[in-house]
């Protein structure tokens, strides 16, 4: 077997301010073979951020190990270094700096010449449709392209790993999908291992993209997405007049299937395939003589599966939590095409 491109140990971070312990993530054990595309989903404040920080020696872990292709981050951080690349979660700040400049200099930074690393900067840019902005400053930037230069920088050094800790966090669902799908293309051209952090359920949910999902610090459950869905199986969601035939339906139906739940008029039930059981619940109920006043069927989601494990919804996690876009309406920090584009519709097309 290979040497693991990531391997985490009960890796654990606890923060400490005054009397206050915040454990961050909590005995976390995760693998990565090298060439993987992960994304790790969970809520806000889940760990995310920690982890990639604790594997990518910008946090020192409370406890656990981290090896980065073999290596121990914590023995060894230069050397673990050398491998990967690490866009951190909003890196764009504004910047009066040209886009390319400071690619350019990140490729200085990492040891090449003036020549090499002007040549390397526009090799990048131009593989991430960027040559159009390269020498627009930064602040003038739509939010989508600097996400983009953000992780031409982190691909300066060529890395065997790279991480990307949200990186369309902020962006509309478009720029989102079209960011997407250059992290995929990246995956397929570099052939290098890729970790993305994300709470947005549509970065994750690709019938064999491997998810790791993240609650309270510890892995919850690590498959693709379809794995996980299939899972969990069909919902076959019965709609009734009143609570009381609703009640009435659920106990009959818990007699032959072993995932009831009543909701108000409703009553769902889960089952493996939804709509070859939606027809024989409704010749069982019919049977009963409880007549019902609509029915549907429907494939779990990965909400669903979140829902499943933790009891709540990703979705409301985020609304709990104030998620904000972030967006200054006075400033050019939005995602909306820039009309003096050479191609305004380039963010969209995916
Ligand atoms: N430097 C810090 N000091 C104290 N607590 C921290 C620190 N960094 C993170 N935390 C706490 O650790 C927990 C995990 O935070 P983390 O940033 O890793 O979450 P996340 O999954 O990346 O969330 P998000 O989706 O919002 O980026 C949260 O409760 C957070 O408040
Ligand atoms: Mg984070």
């Amino acid at each position: 077997m290979s040497t693991p491109a990531i391997e985490t140990t009960d890796l654990t971070k606890t923060f400490t301010s005054g009397k206050t312990a915040t454990t961050a993530v909590d005995r976390l054990i995760l693998t990565i073979e090298p060439g993987e595309l992960v994304a790790l989903l969970g809520p806000n404040g889940a760990g995310k951020s920690t982890t990639l920080k604790m594997i990518t020696t910008l946090l020192t872990p409370t406890s656990g190990t981290v090896r980065l292709l073999g290596h121990d981050v914590a023995k060894r951080p230069a050397e673990a270094r050398r491998h990967f690349g690490f866009v951190g979660q909003g890196n764009s700040a504004g910047s009066l700096q040209h886009g390319r400049d400071e690619v350019v200099v990140q490729a200085l930074a990492h040891g090449l010449g003036r020549r090499q690393a002007a040549a390397r900067a526009d090799e990048i840019i131009d593989a991430l449709g960027l040559a159009d902005f390269a020498h627009r400053p930064v602040e003038r930037l739509s939010g989508g392209q600097r996400r983009r230069f953000d992780i031409a920088i982190g691909l300066v050094n060529r890395p065997e790993v790279l991480f990307l800790d949200e990186p369309s966090t902020g962006l509309d669902p478009a720029s989102r999908a079209h960011l997407q799908g250059i992290i995929r293309e990246l995956h397929e051209e570099t052939g290098a291992t890729m970790v993305l952090t994300t709470h947005y359920l549509d970065e994750a949910d690709a019938p064999s993209q491997r998810v790791v999902i993240i609650d309270h610090g510890r892995v919850i459950a690590d498959d693709t997405a379809g794995a996980l869905k299939a899972g969990l199986g069909d919902l076959v969601t019965l709609h009734f007049d009143d609570v009381c035939r609703a009640a009435a339906a659920a106990d009959a139906l818990r007699r032959q299937h072993d995932r009831v739940e009543e909701a108000g008029t409703s009553v769902g039930v889960r089952t493996d395939d939804g709509p070859t059981a939606g027809l024989t619940i409704l010749d069982g109920l019919r049977d009963a003589g409880l007549q019902i006043a609509g029915i549907e069927t429907s494939h779990a989601s990965l909400d669903d599966v979140f829902l499943h494990l933790t009891g709540r919804s990703l979705r409301e996690s985020d609304s709990e939590t104030g998620e904000s876009e972030d967006v200054d309406p006075d400033s050019p920090d939005d995602n909306r095409p820039d009309p003096t584009e050479p191609n305004p519709t380039e963010e969209v097309a995916a």
